[in-house]
């Protein structure tokens, strides 16, 4: 099957776990839906989403989640086609972000406008195998 992929960006806005749960109930009441499935890294200062589905789902998806008054200054890093899910069991995987790749001060000093498209998609590799 054809699938795109996409991995954005954005800056959490009003980042507590209230807000982080009802935004995850709706992310995987809406992509269980329209056949996505992915995974979110939160932290109170990145989210990092990695979304994959058929073209037209994955486009309409990024399109209401860019209008999300949660989080400003999305930038998409990757965007591709592909043939097989990363993330098949999940509707939308919560990863906190406990091991990761930037650390908040990386992250503040622009560390993510320096990084390629294959840094981005490593991130959800990994996070991928391990589950
Ligand atoms: C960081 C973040 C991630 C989101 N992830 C998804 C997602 O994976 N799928 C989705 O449909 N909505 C996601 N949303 C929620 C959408 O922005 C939107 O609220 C939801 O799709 C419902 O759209 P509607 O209010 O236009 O019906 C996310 C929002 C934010 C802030």
């Amino acid at each position: 099957m054809d699938l795109t992929q996409i991995i954005y960006a954005s800056r959490p806005f009003g980042f507590d776990a209230s807000v982080l749960s009802n935004l995850l109930v709706d992310a995987r009441r809406c992509n269980a839906r329209d056949g996505i499935t992915g995974a979110l890294v939160c932290r109170r200062d990145i989210y990092l989403q990695y979304l994959e589905g058929s073209d037209r789902a994955v486009r309409n998806t990024l399109e209401r989640i860019r209008r999300d008054d949660r989080h400003v200054e999305l930038v998409v890093h990757h965007d591709a086609p592909s043939h097989t899910r990363l993330f098949s069991d999940w509707a939308m995987l919560h990863d906190p972000a406990h091991s990761w790749t930037w650390s908040e001060a990386e992250v503040a000093d622009g560390a993510l406008d320096r990084a390629l498209p294959a840094d981005f998609l490593n991130v959800f590799l990994g996070i991928a195998q391990r589950q």
